[in-house]
């Protein structure tokens, strides 16, 4: 084995382990690792590294770029050249084995067969990977997909948002996306590329303890970024060398400085998900990861000042990551809150320290999906019972307990609402509910056993009899019906993104693809989610992967909607591996829990308040 690729074997995680004992503060002072090596011996790829990593577990210690590790890449290929220049990897490996002409050599291959082979359409798609006509459209997939593979020290750590070289503001598409990751490290877990997958967890943990401020004000600790990038930078003192950065946004930076709450949550699904794929459970039983799992769950179970067990979030905290109306308790996150907890649930080791923590998460379990399942289920039955609400209930046994006013019913929704069907709002507040549809919320409390088998079928059933709302040309809506007008004015403040029918606002999102197979198939519907992705598989590609697409029927690729998104191709890849195998949906299925049920019951057929003080009424779960 050449030496650098024993360097490319070794596990940089490992090297952390040695200070990764986190007790209450994960104050153990400075970790440092060294390694160098030599030259490889192919004369392709001729890297010596030198790395010398600090890892301050001392919170007041820790500046952003003097304790975090860096890779130093020295001499001829250094890390720059991993990297183009539009910020997109030239290197097509994905199993840690980086090669730095290999991209080359993929083009002039292809250049070289399209010649020999005579291909009529010599084309392009826009990021320098020639199009063969005759590639299907998984196989294009596959390659973007390769090619938006993200490097650390040589080794695949994330994937880019989108490879738009043809758009002029790159923003942050050029970084690594958290929530934009999963259907990426889905793909490669269900191809069996493992290693990318590992190397994002265990990467993405050591950024959460990273000091992360705005204007002198810390977010809680166990944030997770909404995105991170890779940096090459010279090393200090000597531009011959060059090391990697990891450079994390929490949000300090994103526009709207919106934290995002979803990260940590898509993180301890995609950590199951891994465990259950691979069979490997030596990752999620690290301390280090047991530890990052435990801050996750302290942030989200902290007490604050809520009524409602539903996690108090601002604006922007999810998907839709600027201002759409959604704060307060947002559906999308109520379903990933719920679904991390069951999987963080079936993760953590069970020891005396973490008693409390998981009496916290059950009693929390119960709590959330008897609001959820009670409070945000609407169908024509429960809409005709709140056009007949009464209000301005004082009393523990009110009917309209958040004093809903009838009015509020918006005039869509009487149309829109199907005989057969119903779904889960989008956000309830003290007299307010969002009657908005949010796709990914609905979806994912499918996924993850929030809503009731029969809610699971009734909002399946719902999709398809609003399929020309919701799915027209091209699945999926992010959210139904857009705002419009004043409406748009107000909530938005008036944002020229998010115009009615784009973006976030009633745009369209091949991404939710992914989301939308695994519900299908676990409400044995596959069919449902096969339809969606024959249309798709009509347009996506000659489109170039567009990031969302516009109109009420998705017409139009967006306004200012990137192309060679990876999440949209990532999430197609994954729809198509799941409905060719549907048996693998189960590494991200929560199934019903018996206790939970049992529990939910109890609940329903006992108003705690009258209860109260009464024998023989159990809770279960409060130990
Ligand atoms: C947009 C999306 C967000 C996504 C990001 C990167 O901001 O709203 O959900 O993570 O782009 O693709």
């Amino acid at each position: 084995m050449a030496v650098s690729e024993a360097f490319l074997h070794l596990d940089p995680m490992l090297l952390f382990k040695s200070g990764a004992n986190f007790g209450k503060q994960r104050n153990l002072g400075l970790v440092e690792f060294h390694y160098s090596l030599g030259t490889s011996q192919n004369g392709i790829k001729s890297y010596a590294f030198s790395s010398v990593g600090y890892y301050s577990t001392d919170r007041k210690n820790r500046t952003k770029r003097s304790c975090f590790s860096r890779c130093k890449c020295q001499k001829a290929d250094s890390i720059s050249e991993v990297t183009a220049d539009d910020g997109r990897p030239t290197s097509l490996s994905i199993n840690g084995r980086t090669n730095v002409n290999n991209a080359q050599e993929f083009e002039l291959n292809q250049l070289l067969k399209s010649d020999k082979e005579g291909f009529a359409n010599g084309d392009t798609n826009g990021v320098g990977t020639v199009i063969d006509s005759r590639k299907s459209i998984e196989e294009e997939a596959w390659d973007l997909l390769k090619e938006s593979v993200v490097y650390y020290c040589g080794n695949p750590i994330g994937t880019i948002a989108a490879s738009d070289t043809s758009s002029s503001s790159i923003l942050n598409y050029d970084q690594v996306f958290i929530r934009d990751f999963i259907p990426s490290g889905i793909a490669f877990l269900l191809k069996g590329e493992y290693d990318i997958v590992r190397n994002f967890i265990l990467y993405t943990l050591q950024l959460q303890s990273w000091e992360k401020t705005m204007d002198c004000h810390s977010p809680g600790q166990g944030l997770m970024p909404a995105s991170f990038k890779v940096r090459t930078v010279p090393r200090d003192g000597d531009d011959s060398v060059t090391e990697d950065v990891l450079d994390p946004d929490f949000g300090e930076a994103a526009i709207g400085r919106v934290a995002p709450v979803d990260s940590g949550l898509w993180w301890i699904i995609l950590l199951r998900a891994y465990g259950k794929c691979t069979g490997d459970l030596s990752v999620q039983e690290r301390v280090d990861v047991q530890t990052g799992i435990k801050m996750i769950l302290k942030l989200c179970l902290a007490d604050g000042f809520d009524m409602f067990p539903t996690l108090l979030v601002t604006d922007g905290s999810c998907m839709i990551d600027r201002r759409m109306g959604i704060h307060g308790h947002p559906l999308e996150i109520q379903a990933l809150f719920y679904s991390a907890l069951l999987c963080a649930r079936e993760m953590l080791a069970s020891e005396d320290g973490s008693a409390d923590l998981i009496r916290a998460l059950n009693n929390r379990l119960v709590a959330l999906s008897f609001h959820i399942r009670e409070y945000y289920w609407i169908d024509m039955k429960k809409l005709n019972e709140i056009y007949r609400y009464k209000t301005e209930e004082y009393s523990f046994d009110a009917v309209n307990k958040f004093n809903i006013y009838p009015d509020q019913i918006p005039p869509w929704l009487v149309e829109f609402m199907p005989a057969r069907g119903g779904y889960l709002i989008g956000n309830l507040q003290p007299a307010h509910m969002d009657f908005r549809f949010f796709s990914l919320g609905n979806l994912w409390s499918i996924v993850g056993s929030l809503a009731t088998v029969d809610q699971s079928h009734a909002i399946l059933d719902l999709v398809e009899a609003k399929w020309s709302e919701l799915v027209a040309d091209m699945p999926l809506k992010i959210c139904y019906p857009a705002l419009e007008g004043q409406e748009w004015r107000i909530i938005t403040g008036s944002d020229p993104k998010n115009t009615p029918w784009s973006y976030h606002n009633g745009g369209s999102w091949p991404t939710l693809l992914w989301q939308l197979t695994v519900a299908c198939i676990k409400m044995n519907r596959p069919e449902v989610a096969e339809k969606a992705v024959m249309l798709a598989e009509r347009r996506i590609c000659r489109d170039k992967w567009p990031e969302y697409y516009d109109t009420r029927r998705a017409r139009f690729i967006g306004k200012q909607s990137r192309l060679f998104q990876t999440w949209s191709i990532a999430g197609y890849l994954v729809a198509k591996l799941l409905l060719a195998n549907p048996s693998a949906a189960k590494i991200l299925i929560n199934e019903e829990d018996a206790d939970l049920v049992n529990a939910f019951s109890c609940m329903l057929s006992a108003n705690p308040r009258k209860k109260r003080g009464q024998k023989g009424f159990k809770q279960p779960f409060l130990i």
